[in-house]
């Protein structure tokens, strides 16, 4: 069997544990979030909020650890395709990953530059974030509103990113799918 023919179990379920969390939190991002938050409504009263809070918080743990994961793993698989095929999958990769650390950045951002409460499960608030506050990277842009056209962004992008790793599993036939799923056998 070639030894490079999957992704190494660790990076295998850190990848679908990622796909998940970031698809409920995105389900989870309550309609008119910034507005009700305008309006004063305490975030910890609301259980979608206070969930996509955590989970995204989540999802930039779990970011920061396969960052971590990628310098120390075994190597990647390396299967044959064209090199224009490997080089729109390196810059979806690279675009995917830019995204799920700018998305809890940019909410920090809305948050703290706003004065909003952080809330998470268990009880867990940040009511304050001077350092954010009087930073002029707060005021550079409505971050509330960057971070919903990157939520709208990642799961436009993930989607592409599963359609062709569809492809390349219905059509191409070549074993790229297979390479991230831990319960198949390798081509
Ligand atoms: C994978 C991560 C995330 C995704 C995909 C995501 C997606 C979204 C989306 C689509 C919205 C717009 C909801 C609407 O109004 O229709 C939103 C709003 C919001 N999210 Fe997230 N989010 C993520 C992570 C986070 C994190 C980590 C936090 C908190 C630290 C957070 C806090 C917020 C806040 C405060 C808003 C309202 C922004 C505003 O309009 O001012 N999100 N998110
Ligand atoms: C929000 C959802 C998703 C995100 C953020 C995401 C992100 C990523 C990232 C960053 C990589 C590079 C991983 C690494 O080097 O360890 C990757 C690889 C991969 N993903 Fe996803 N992914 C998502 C959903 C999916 C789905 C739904 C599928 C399949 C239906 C899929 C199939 C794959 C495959 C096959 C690879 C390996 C590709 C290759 O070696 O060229 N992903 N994904």
């Amino acid at each position: 069997m070639n030894q490079n023919a999957r992704y190494d179990t660790v990076s295998q379920i850190l990848h679908w544990a990622t796909a998940v969390v970031v698809t409920i939190a995105f389900i989870l991002g309550p309609e008119r979030f910034g507005r009700l938050m305008h309006q004063g409504v305490d975030p910890a009263t609301r259980s979608d909020i206070v969930w996509h809070e955590s989970l995204g918080m989540l999802v930039l743990a779990l970011t920061l650890f396969r960052l971590v994961w990628l310098a120390l793993r075994p190597a990647p698989p390396q299967i044959q395709m064209a090199g224009w095929m490997r080089l729109a999958a390196r810059l979806a990769h690279v675009a995917l990953w830019a995204l799920l650390v700018a998305l809890p950045v940019t909410a920090v951002l809305a948050l703290g530059g706003e004065d909003h409460p952080l809330t998470l499960l268990g009880g867990l608030r940040v009511d304050h974030m001077p350092a954010i506050a009087e930073s002029t990277i707060a005021g550079l842009a409505d971050w509330g509103e960057v971070h919903q056209l990157l939520g709208d962004a990642i799961m436009w992008l993930a989607g592409l990113h599963a359609v062709a790793a569809l492809a390349h599993h219905l059509v191409l036939k070549d074993g790229v799918l297979i390479a991230m799923l831990p319960w198949t056998k390798p081509r």
